[in-house]
């Protein structure tokens, strides 16, 4: 039996030292490791009171029956929460939080940073390169996309859209997005034109995602929203993998119908299919999106911010509605 003062957070895999020391002082922690396997974790939720997850933890059904009735918070170490059975924890009346906010800027910079890549096809003319293929100065090698001019297509305008359309706005491009409801203030701010998803797949030179991943969006853009975008014009992904058919993208890469992608983000991460591996024109990151020292602190404080108002009775600051 736990005293009414003690109280025990497990982290699943590892959380910062900036969220664990603030809460180190005031609760017992157990952290799953990095490379901690889900039967480990499984024997490591009992009697706990709070979680901390993050996109690799799938929190369910299972999970939260092993961790048992003293659970009270579900903190992700992330600002997406697919990973999570958000009924499952309302039926057991447990708070679910996540980190919005603070990972906006080094998500949008990323976007933007992907977008160049793959608007001027960095990764095989480098591959080129490093595998001494480059034979010297070629006019008509790697032909380019410039943002100046060009139209950007944001499907999802929540924060990190936003910021992101900013982003491209300031370097000449002009927005249009693709939104389940109007963003007035986006549109009076960006100027951005709201379009039907078909409509932004036809009129944009580049099209960024940053929704979420739900039932909605499971394979958002599959092959006739490839071919939509075409030849011409390239797809950028920083939201979740299951929004893209990764096949299909592959597909449309190499038979040359889609012009290039930059993706962070993959249906069943961290594997990735040999053929968007082979494909051509397309930059590939390992979900670093919000991997800036400033954001991944400010995030695991939150984090912790979140359990510790739980665990003390008052108002988590970011909770999901
Ligand atoms: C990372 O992928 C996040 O959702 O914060």
């Amino acid at each position: 039996m736990q005293d009414a003062s003690h109280k025990l957070v497990i982290v699943a895999r590892t959380l910062l030292p900036a969220g664990l020391e603030a809460l180190e002082d005031r609760f017992e922690v157990r952290e799953g490791g990095i490379d901690g396997t889900r039967e480990q974790l499984l024997g490591l939720v009992p009697e706990a009171n709070a979680l901390i997850s993050d996109p690799t933890v799938k929190v369910d059904d299972e999970l939260l029956d092993a961790a048992g009735d003293a659970l009270m918070i579900v903190a992700n170490f992330a600002v997406g929460h697919d990973n999570i059975d958000l009924e499952a924890c309302r039926r057991r009346e447990i708070v679910v939080t996540n980190t919005p906010n603070v990972l906006i800027q080094a998500t949008a910079e990323l976007a933007l940073g992907l977008t160049l890549a793959a608007a001027r096809q960095m990764s095989d003319a480098e591959r080129e390169l490093r595998e001494g293929r480059w034979r010297g100065w070629d006019p008509g090698a790697y032909l380019g996309i410039e943002l100046s001019g060009a139209t950007v297509g944001v499907v999802g305008m929540g924060g990190i859209g936003r910021r992101y359309s900013r982003l491209v706005k300031s370097l000449g491009a002009q927005v249009v997005y693709a939104s389940p409801r109007p963003k007035l203030e986006a549109e009076r701010a960006l100027d951005a034109h709201r379009l039907e998803l078909p409509d932004l797949l036809a009129a944009s030179d580049v099209v960024s995602l940053h929704a979420p991943a739900n039932d909605e969006t499971h394979h958002l853009i599959g092959r006739p929203e490839l071919d939509r975008i075409g030849p011409g014009a390239i797809l950028i992904n920083t939201s979740r993998g299951p929004l893209v058919d990764e096949a299909e993208l592959a597909a449309a890469l190499t038979d040359g119908r889609l012009g290039g992608a930059g993706l962070d983000v993959y249906e069943h991460e961290p594997e990735i299919p040999q053929a968007l591996l082979d494909a051509p024109r397309c930059v590939l990151l390992p979900h670093i999106g919000s991997a800036t020292s400033l954001s991944r602190d400010a995030m695991a404080l939150l984090v912790a911010d979140n359990v510790a108002a739980v665990l003390e009775g008052r108002e988590p600051r970011t909770p999901i509605a």
